[in-house]
């Protein structure tokens, strides 16, 4: 509320101070409270969200982030685009289920549930992420993709970064959102939908050539 209010005191300066040239100005705001362990950009985004709505209510104003937005399920971190789409049935099902399990864990940190189910949903998806990385390798072995070496051996530093974040959150050297952080930042955003787009030419073959081969069926 404090932050709301400085925001007004803004706003109302700037509305009624004449600037020499530009005359009448005014300015919108968005304002939004982080949550216990809420990542920053999750925190960046609602405010960012407020501000647009203050801007689509007619400007001039300030608008505060619902924070009951942000309880389980109700705000979607990162929604699955058709573009980070491998053209693997296997990887693309795995990389969705990531996305959604981050997008829950997100959720459960903003709502504040505690540090043991928080901790047991991490679990689960970092299981998720080595099983996904070992069926990944697998498929780009089959897909006799050449920088094969240098993707296993970054979903290898990953695992080992994110085991060590894990057992430092574990005996309290490390914060559990220094972990979230990693997740969001250097697994999803850095590696999923950076790295793993180099393959795509080569699994999206397999489509494209189960495509013509039921074209010459047809014909
Ligand atoms: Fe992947
Ligand atoms: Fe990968």
């Amino acid at each position: 509320a404090g932050a709301v209010d400085a925001a007004e005191k803004i706003r109302a300066v700037i509305e009624n101070e004449k600037h020499p040239i530009a005359g009448c100005r005014t300015v919108s705001i968005g304002v939004a409270q982080r949550m216990q362990n809420e990542p920053v950009r999750h925190w960046q985004r609602r405010t960012d969200e407020a501000l647009y709505q203050a801007k689509e209510n007619g400007r001039n104003r300030v608008v505060a982030s619902d924070d009951n937005k942000s309880s389980i399920g109700d705000s979607v971190w990162l929604s699955w685009q058709p573009e980070w789409e491998s053209g693997n049935t296997g990887i693309d099902e795995q990389h969705q289920e990531m996305i959604k399990m981050t997008n829950y864990l997100i959720s459960m940190a903003s709502a504040g549930k505690g540090f043991k189910e928080i901790v047991r949903q991490v679990d689960q998806l970092l299981d998720h992420i080595v099983r996904h990385f070992e069926y990944e390798e697998g498929i780009l072995t089959e897909k006799r993709y050449p920088y094969y070496k240098s993707h296993a051996g970054i979903h290898r530093d990953l695992v080992s970064k994110a085991m060590q974040l894990k057992e430092s959150c574990r005996n309290g050297e490390a914060l559990i959102s220094a972990l979230f952080a990693f997740i969001v930042e250097d697994v999803i955003m850095g590696h999923l939908l950076v790295y793993d787009t180099v393959f795509f030419p080569y699994t999206r073959e397999e489509r494209a050539g189960s495509q013509a081969a039921s074209a010459v069926i047809l014909s």
